[in-house]
């Protein structure tokens, strides 16, 4: 991962901009799995230490594609928080807060939305994939202006450094594009951020396909019981090209190996059974079993920390009104600056 994350600066969290800021965001679309773990969560974990760092539960970002399901969008923030306190991202370390708790947010995308060409949104990488992934011949202008309050979550806590993912890489060149645009015309305010993406490649799915994901139904996720782990890994895709044990395997790319490099701390296993694979001398169930026990060293702690905090509802709510609530006096401060800078502050604003 980022060599960034071996900076190590002891001031206390409340220190203002002693520290790099970081901000970064989940939609919450639900439960979390494996996948998120390797792609953002123990980056997550990682970083916390050395940065100040801002986490945001994009409730907002939610109503740009599921106006259908938003029914379930209360039980989604629950478990995204649920799931990274359980991981092990710290509420004494980071901050937590809801979008929709940071009134200052939506009014910076609304001035944000003034600097940016409708082209320029529309040539996003990611917009196609929504109209994609959702069936739809046309964006709404919500939908266009996504990346646009993504760089309203960035900016209005001023974050420096922005974890995510490959794919969002162009949502956070859009920030820079406007924290630059608006320094030049209005007042230089706004740090360009830069994203900070692990190298660790994606965890592919239990089917084998490259990418794990909840809506494609090969996810293993940090709610499951330890029977549907098992039932989950004992059905998973290997080398199909290998029928008998002692038929000669492919370790490459064989997702059960990938899984195993991830998560088991027993190296000198890891390699004993992939020679084994290699030559033909251990079947598929004997590598599914060691997998199985490894996974379920990782996943039974923080299985019962998620039970932990399900069983007390409340202490989400206090994480996430505690993190708003610092996230707003940030946020007011931007805010006054902002309006400043653009003469909007009049009438006493
Ligand atoms: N767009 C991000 C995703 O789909 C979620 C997100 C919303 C985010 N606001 C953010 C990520 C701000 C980083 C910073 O994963």
């Amino acid at each position: 991962m980022s060599a960034q994350a071996t900076t190590v600066n002891s001031s206390p969290p409340s220190a203002k901009k002693t520290r790099k800021r970081i901000l970064t965001g989940d939609r919450p679309t639900g439960p979390l799995h494996v996948g998120n773990y390797v792609g953002t969560l123990a980056n997550r974990v990682k970083l916390q230490d050395s940065y100040d760092t801002f986490l945001l539960v994009a409730d907002h970002h939610m109503l740009t594609t599921r106006l259908d399901h938003l029914s379930e969008i209360e039980q989604n923030i629950r478990d995204d928080v649920i799931d990274n306190l359980a991981v092990g991202v710290d509420p004494e370390k980071v901050t937590y807060l809801l979008q929709s708790l940071v009134p200052q947010i939506p009014e910076l995308h609304l001035y944000f939305s003034m600097l940016v060409s409708v082209p320029r949104v529309q040539r996003i990488p990611t917009l196609k994939e929504q109209l994609r992934d959702h069936g739809l011949a046309q964006p709404t202008y919500g939908l266009l202006g996504y990346p646009v309050l993504q760089a309203a979550d960035i900016l209005i806590v001023k974050g420096d450094l922005v974890p995510v993912g490959r794919d969002q890489e162009s949502h956070v060149e859009l920030t820079r594009e406007i924290a630059r645009r608006f320094n030049e015309l209005f007042a230089p305010i706004f740090p360009l951020p830069e994203s900070l993406i692990p190298d660790m490649g994606l965890l592919p799915g239990i089917d084998g396909r490259d990418k794990m994901g909840k809506s494609l139904d090969n996810a293993i996720f940090f709610s499951d019981d330890a029977k549907t782990v098992e039932r989950k890994v004992m059905g998973m895709y290997t080398d199909p090209n290998r029928v008998r044990a002692t038929d000669r395997g492919r370790v490459e790319g064989n997702p059960v190996f990938v899984y195993h490099d991830t998560f088991n701390t027993d190296k000198a296993e890891v390699e004993d059974l992939k020679r084994r694979y290699r030559e033909g001398q251990v079947g598929d169930v004997e590598v599914k079993r060691r997998l199985i026990t490894a996974l379920e060293t990782f996943l039974a702690p923080i299985r019962e920390r998620r039970e932990e905090i399900a069983a007390k509802p409340a202490i989400v709510d206090e994480i996430l009104a505690a993190g708003s609530e610092r996230a707003r006096r940030e946020a007011d401060t931007t805010i006054h600056e902002v309006r400043e800078a653009m003469h909007l502050d009049y009438f006493g604003r």
